[in-house]
């Protein structure tokens, strides 16, 4: 048997303990699933572990999760560099748009998503937009923020006078991480010094800014925001101008920010009203504008339409994101909280018809990059930046931000005609019979039929059963 052939590999004679605990039958179940050195074991012994203690069916388990192994051993290995504890290879999905036309230049934009219709939608959009001059995008900024926060119940005067020469420092210090970046044209913009002591007592900010090039720069910014609070700690330690008192300042955190408006990136689309074409069920292109007009002011007016309208945004800014291997959370975060800049949650996107010109745009902060991180070791992420004519991070922005934009004219498009889930089902079908493991003609003649009829989840599990009875299958 599969999980038999590992009952004398090395995770025996390696941790005894281990092994006669997972397999002592008095032992309660809670106590089961406590390990400690799990981090040790081989990726092999770890799953032997899990399929054991938390599995019905240990033997498939243990064969399925293996079999998502890269049967390349030396690719196996790069995965398993990205995280810890690795026991298989999650999969999604790599999916390519085509037709995307932004400032002029065509591109076929790699998506990672598991939703149907999403990359559809954003096809559909791209095709649509470039027979009507395609996207306009470009980079309004790109700095990021970083900040030490610390606490301190000095003279704020003081080190104020003497910022300056503490900035000086804390510049000089850093120079041996800054080099290479400000050869590149980057490194360090400004250093503040910021008092929020209205908000909290002896809490102050060093909030510096930064521009890190190609790269999304999280590790350059850290490594620069730990240095300035080791500076910082010196610097009022040792300044004769400070007291016995005020010798005592304690970094609390130094960490880069992930809100960064100042890395802003736009899109835009616009057409005469009479060039938006004919819409489903004879509607006008003028009716259709309104309405769509109208769809973009609710998600300006209403948090719970925008988190929807925003998520829809998202489908399409993430899936590109993690095609080339950046940052989805940081980037998710960062717009969530830039759709909130005013004090409530609103749409991303924004619509204008003015005379009789329709007009739709995103302003998004995007920090992405294209060179450090994972963008370059991870092999699919690296093909896609291939696919992209290797961008810029500037480029990748827009490229982003416009099939951010183009999933979101999808969206609403449907919404506004013929709503979402004609298109949204008919991809699903597939799924479902997948799901029920239908043959070629049952698919065939299932599709068929759900041409006339409505589609549903639970109407077409019937319509296989009854399919499969009257086959005797
Ligand atoms: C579904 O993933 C996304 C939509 O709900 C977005 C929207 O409603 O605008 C279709």
């Amino acid at each position: 048997m599969f999980l038999d052939s590992l009952e004398h590999d090395d995770l025996a004679t390696r941790n005894p303990q281990l092994a006669t605990r997972s397999t002592r039958s008095t032992r309660s179940m809670k106590e089961e699933k406590i390990i400690s050195g799990f981090s040790k074991l081989s990726k092999r012994e770890k799953i032997k572990w899990l399929v054991k203690n938390f599995f019905k069916d240990p033997e498939n388990v243990m064969r399925e999760l293996m079999s998502f192994w890269h049967e390349d051993e030396s690719q196996q290995r790069v995965m398993d560099g990205f995280s810890e504890n690795t026991i298989s290879n999650y999969y999604l999905p790599y999916s390519v748009a085509p037709n995307f036309v932004i400032n002029g230049k065509t591109y076929v934009v790699p998506m990672v998503i598991e939703e149907s219709s999403v990359v559809a939608a954003a096809s559909a959009s791209a095709k649509f937009w470039m027979k009507r001059g395609g996207f306009k995008a470009e980079v309004i900024g790109t700095k990021k923020v970083g900040q030490v926060h610390f606490s301190w119940s000095g003279d704020i005067e003081k080190l104020r006078q003497l910022f300056p020469l503490l900035e000086e420092k804390l510049r000089k210090d850093t120079a041996g991480i800054t080099h290479n970046m400000d050869k590149r044209g980057g490194g360090v913009l400004d250093i503040d010094l910021v008092d929020m002591t209205h908000l909290e007592a002896d809490y102050y900010q060093l909030k510096a800014t930064f521009e890190t090039c190609d790269s999304m720069g999280a590790n350059f910014i850290n490594s620069v925001l730990e240095s300035f609070g080791n500076t910082l700690l010196a610097f009022v330690a040792t300044h004769s101008d400070f007291t016995e008192k005020e010798r005592e300042l304690s970094v609390i955190m130094s960490i880069l920010s992930n809100y960064t408006p100042e890395c802003l990136v736009r899109a835009s689309v616009e057409c005469p009203i009479a060039d938006l074409g004919n819409f489903p069920a004879g509607m006008t292109a003028e009716t259709f504008a309104k309405k769509f007009h109208k769809a973009v002011r609710i998600a300006h007016i209403d948090p719970h339409r925008a988190t929807t309208h925003n998520k829809g945004i998202f489908n399409g800014i993430d899936a590109v994101v993690l095609a080339t291997a950046n940052d989805f959370r940081a980037i998710e975060a960062c717009g969530h909280t830039y759709a909130s800049r005013d004090g409530q949650y609103r749409s991303l996107s924004h619509c204008t018809i003015d005379d009789g010109v329709f007009k739709f745009w995103i302003d998004l902060p995007l920090a992405v990059g294209t060179v450090g991180g994972l963008t370059k070791l991870h092999p699919i992420a690296k093909r896609s930046l291939e696919l992209l004519g290797n961008p810029s991070a500037r480029e990748l922005m827009m490229v982003i931000v416009a099939t951010g934009l183009a999933q979101n004219f999808g969206a609403l498009r449907s919404l506004t005609t013929t709503g979402i889930q004609k298109g949204h089902m008919k991809m699903h079908l597939m799924n479902i019979l997948n799901q029920f493991e239908a043959n070629d003609d049952e698919k065939l003649f299932i599709t068929q039929y759900f041409k006339t009829n409505e589609l549903t989840h639970s109407a077409v599990i019937a319509a296989l059963n009854k399919l499969r009875v009257s086959n005797g299958t």
